[in-house]
């Protein structure tokens, strides 16, 4: 039996974990159970609506761990998680620890398992916004560079690997087949490996849950493509006042009378509170959702305005044009597309011309599930 732990702590992350714990159980269903999986939150999320509300509407376990590292400046969130996660690595001894994407969780687990000698399995690797001042783009490159299997969501994101020196590319960079397996974690020569983008999967298969589930849009009274969606939480617009007040004329003005609705982030309410440029009245502002009502939110809106990665490609498969509140992106092939925009390259229309497949078929967490059972 190969025993792992999965490391979550921010919203995203429950997220991207979600359809990778189906696919061990059923993987453990059908052949003797040969993953343990042992699952560990760090506390960085802990609201209700930033965090519990995922589990309860996905149905994942209770964590065997909590780390309880809470909310603080970026040094002491990393170091909590780099800490507390140690005593777990040393206790448990997990064949591998896998993290997801680029909060400072991952970089804490990524540091800690390394430093420890266990290798680490990067769900997400490989995306660069190549803006440093960005800290996901800081937890990404380091939580890279430590991690033995590189998983990556698209071609993009292997050859930005190729470029920083890893030589080791598995199927040259294609996708990999679902069932490729016996690949060996070796800390000392990275592999990196194209399984698609796990988010891929956590659309189709929660859009169909979420129809029958969400009530989001009876409750704001709310008609197919009659509003936009809006989301702000990134540090780039939310630490600095004239960059946040710049994002709020553009919604203001793009908008342009047009109902917008917009699940604040505590982050962005805390700024909010205290700014001089305010939305107009036409922008309601509502509590976080959760994943249904989200998804449900998006797929029936006209246009979303977002600073968010996940939902720039969520739009992209629902088939909603967005534009993107920030001044680069990592999900180029959006852009590519037409069906995203950066929001200061916007000029009033979007020219959507195709929505190929860019991040693998949707059956990421199973090709995932079959590496972690067979690793060596
Ligand atoms: C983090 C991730 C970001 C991810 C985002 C998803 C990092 C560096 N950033 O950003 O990549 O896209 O999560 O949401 O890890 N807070 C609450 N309640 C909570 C959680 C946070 O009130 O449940 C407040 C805290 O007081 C804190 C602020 O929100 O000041 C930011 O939280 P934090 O987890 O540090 O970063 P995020 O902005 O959420």
């Amino acid at each position: 039996m190969v025993k792992i732990i999965n490391v979550v702590g921010a919203r995203p992350q429950f997220i991207k974990y979600f359809p990778i714990s189906r696919a061990i159980q059923t993987f453990n269903d059908q052949s003797g159970s040969p993953i343990k999986d042992i699952l560990v939150h760090t506390g960085q999320h802990y609201d209700y609506e930033m965090s519990k509300i995922f589990f309860d509407e996905f149905g994942i376990k209770e964590p065997e761990y909590h780390l309880e590292v809470g909310s603080g400046p970026h040094g002491q969130q990393t170091a909590l998680v780099l800490q507390r996660i140690e005593d777990v690595i040393n206790k448990e001894h997990p064949d591998a620890v896998v993290i997801y994407g680029d909060t400072n969780s991952t970089l804490g687990a990524a540091v800690a398992a390394s430093k420890v000698h266990v290798p680490v399995i990067h769900v997400e690797a490989g995306l660069r916004s190549f803006n440093k001042y960005m800290p996901e783009e800081i937890n990404r490159i380091l939580a890279d560079h430590v991690s033995a299997l590189l998983l990556c969501p698209s071609r993009t994101a292997v050859n930005n690997l190729i470029t920083e020196g890893f030589k080791n590319i598995i199927n040259k960079g294609s996708l990999i087949a679902e069932d490729y397996s016996g690949l060996e974690a070796d800390i000392n020569n990275p592999s990196v490996i194209n399984v698609g983008d796990v988010m891929f999967d956590s659309v189709l298969h929660a859009v169909e849950i979420a129809k029958k589930r969400s009530n989001i849009l009876d409750k704001l009274d709310l008609a197919k493509e009659d509003y936009c969606l809006l989301t702000i939480h990134r540090a780039e617009n939310t630490d600095r006042k004239d960059a946040f007040e710049n994002v709020v004329q553009f919604v203001n003005n793009t908008a342009n009378g047009r109902k917008v609705i917009f699940p604040m982030h505590p982050r962005t309410k805390k700024v909010y509170e205290g700014a001089e440029k305010k939305f107009a009245d036409n922008i309601k502002i509502i509590e976080p959702a959760g994943y249904f009502d989200i998804l449900m939110l998006l797929k029936n809106s006209s246009l979303v305005m977002t600073d968010s990665g996940g939902m720039q490609k969520e739009a992209y498969w629902l088939n909603v044009p967005c534009i993107t509140l920030r001044d680069e992106t990592e999900w180029v092939e959006t852009v590519e597309s037409g069906w995203n925009v950066l929001y200061r390259e916007y000029t009033g229309s979007h020219r959507m011309s195709n929505t190929d497949a860019h991040y693998g078929d949707g059956q990421t967490a199973e090709r995932v599930a079959a590496l972690l059972k067979s690793i060596q």
